[in-house]
């Protein structure tokens, strides 16, 4: 089998291409390929089997200037490879998505059952109460585990073009009879992290405060729950993710450890591989964080056979003393 890996060189990519086992086709800024450009795609898809799309612009921006670069990157870049891969009959789509389609996770409230919590509101923020509240009720809420099947919710410009990607491989599928599987990213850390740029992730913030001798800065009551997975699991989803979907749609998975930590936990855990010093719990808040997002693996687990191999505590371990 061969397969075009566009983002090849990039943190997740240069996992992907480590880890599989075919002839690997590369498309990145880095080796003179930009999604964007249909002629330099027509020039590298004759012979391949499959397309695994890591290529974009992450993390949340900066501001309302980015806009443009991620409608062009996003969700431009990958019309124009879904377009160049129906023109070479390529039919296999792996795509790099992310949970931030859900908007915010899943909650229960005691009286009503399931329901989706809008934004938080600032009251309650600035005193301190974090958990989001029944919007029929008020009462407070508390987090479960989200399905691909939940409602969608991209709040930010990011999350957008990703939800866009989606739905653009979804069609692309439908037209030409194609498989696409959109992998649905929860946390993602590991070697090759991005660092001290505006678009890292916590992880990456805490491991860089921690070796410059400052400690981490955590944010709200450090309760917020996320799912860190490791980056070297993610790329063996991408490689089963190959063998699986069906032919004119496209199927969403999370892609999870299935272990939910806190941002605290996160922050423990790095301070004490560094020796240090201790983590600051500092109860500011940014107003676009989501609260909780945790993730069901189960669909993974039954179609791609995915079960994350590395723990917590090793994996953070290896991030924070290599
Ligand atoms: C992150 C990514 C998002 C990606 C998603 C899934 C960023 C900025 N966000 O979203 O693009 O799609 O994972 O892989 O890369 N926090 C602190 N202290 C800090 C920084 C953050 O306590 O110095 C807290 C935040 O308040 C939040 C949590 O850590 O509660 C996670 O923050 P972050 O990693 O930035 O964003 P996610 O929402 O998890």
């Amino acid at each position: 089998m061969r397969v075009l890996l566009t983002g090849s060189s990039g943190f997740i990519g240069s996992h992907v291409a480590e880890a599989l086992e075919c002839e690997v086709v590369p498309a990145d800024l880095r080796t003179g390929v930009d999604v964007r450009d249909g002629a330099a795609l027509d020039r590298l898809l004759p012979g391949v089997d499959a397309v695994i799309h890591q290529a974009a612009k992450v993390g949340l921006g900066v501001d309302v200037a980015d806009l443009p670069d991620y409608a062009s990157v996003n969700a431009y870049g990958t019309a124009t490879l879904l377009a160049a891969m129906a023109r070479h009959g390529v039919g296999r789509l792996v795509l790099a998505s992310s949970m931030v389609v859900y908007g915010e996770g899943a909650y229960d409230c005691p009286r009503h059952g399931r329901v989706r919590p809008g934004p938080r509101r600032l009251e309650d923020l600035a005193e301190g109460l974090f958990d989001p509240r029944c919007p029929l009720c008020g009462s407070v809420l508390s987090p479960s585990v989200i399905a691909e099947d939940a409602p969608l919710d991209p709040r930010n410009a990011y999350a957008t073009t990703k939800l866009t990607q989606e739905h653009l491989a979804a069609n692309w599928a439908r037209e030409t009879g194609g498989t696409a599987v959109a992998l649905r990213y929860h946390n993602v850390y590991g070697p090759r992290m991005p660092r001290n740029t505006p678009y890292a992730g916590v992880a990456s913030i805490f491991l860089s405060a921690l070796l410059s001798g400052r400690p981490p800065q955590v944010f709200e009551d450090g309760g917020q729950r996320r799912d860190f997975v490791h980056v070297r699991d993610v790329a063996r989803a991408n490689v089963l993710a190959l063998g699986a979907g069906t032919a004119g749609a496209l199927t969403a998975y999370n892609i999870a450890s299935g272990t939910p930590h806190t941002v605290g936990d996160l922050a423990a855990a790095l301070a004490a591989h560094i020796g240090g010093p201790d983590p600051v719990t500092t109860g500011a808040y940014r107003l676009g964080d989501v609260r909780h997002i945790v993730a069901s693996p189960a669909r993974a687990v039954a179609d791609l056979g995915f079960t994350a191999g590395i723990s917590f505590e090793d994996g953070m371990k290896e991030f924070a003393l290599r």
